[in-house]
């Protein structure tokens, strides 16, 4: 399988790049594709107004690489995972922006975006999130995004790695041992039990027998 992994911290030696580092090694250790990607050597723009901003073939003029890394490297993926640090309560602003930017691909103004909208959907999906702050709330925001996105898209959230930390590789240093819990999260990404119950849902009694959660 592939995955592409997105680190959304300006900071490319921070906590949450190191937690997406290691998501990556944990996916390449078990025979996946893992590409690691840094927002900020492709995305250089805000989403702007497209009525002003398209070309006269619907193509979005944002003149970054941005086009490139969703065509090519999101949407062939079987698997989303963004690190990003807590700001604010909230995403980091380029990891907002990557999701507001793919609009640009999915609003019926581009030409390609059927093709786009179906290459969206059912992807796995994860976050790696590190803060300074440890109360069970603090990352409410970006989960809550996150889950939204994954409904609506019909893809799956498969799980989170939080490490706390402030200054560079604090996140070595929290007891909780996110380091390893993101190794461990990049090896079962894509074989993880992840699921989202309706009142209807058919289930196994044994909830840890992989292959009947999955339906396999
Ligand atoms: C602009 C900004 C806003 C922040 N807001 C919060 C916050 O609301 N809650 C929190 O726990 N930490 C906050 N932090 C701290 C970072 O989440 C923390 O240092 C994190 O480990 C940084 O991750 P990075 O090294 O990947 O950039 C903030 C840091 C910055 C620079």
């Amino acid at each position: 399988m592939k995955a592409f992994v997105l680190s959304s911290s300006p900071r490319r030696d921070g906590n949450s790049a190191i937690l997406a580092g290691e998501i990556a090694a944990g996916l390449r250790e078990t025979g996946h594709e893992a590409d690691l990607v840094f927002a900020d050597d492709f995305l250089k723009d805000f989403l702007r107004d497209c009525r002003t901003c398209r070309d006269s073939d619907g193509n979005c003029s944002i003149d970054d690489g941005f086009r490139s890394v969703f065509l090519d490297k999101f949407l062939p993926a079987d698997g989303f995972i963004a690190a990003t640090p807590v700001y604010w309560y909230g995403p980091s602003a380029q990891l907002k922006a990557f999701f507001d930017r793919m609009f640009c691909y999915y609003a019926a103004s581009y030409p390609g975006s059927a093709g786009v909208i179906e290459r969206m959907k059912n992807k796995r999906l994860g976050l790696a999130i590190s803060s300074e702050e440890t109360f069970p709330m603090v990352a409410a925001a970006v989960l809550t995004q996150f889950q939204e996105y994954a409904r609506y898209s019909r893809s799956t959230f498969v799980g989170v790695v939080h490490g706390f930390g402030n200054s560079r590789g604090d996140v070595r240093r929290d007891p909780g041992d996110p380091i390893g819990a993101a190794r461990r999260f990049g090896r079962d990404f894509f074989t993880r039990a992840a699921t989202d119950y309706r009142v209807d849902t058919v289930r196994p009694a044994r909830m840890w027998d992989f292959a009947e959660v999955r339906g396999d």
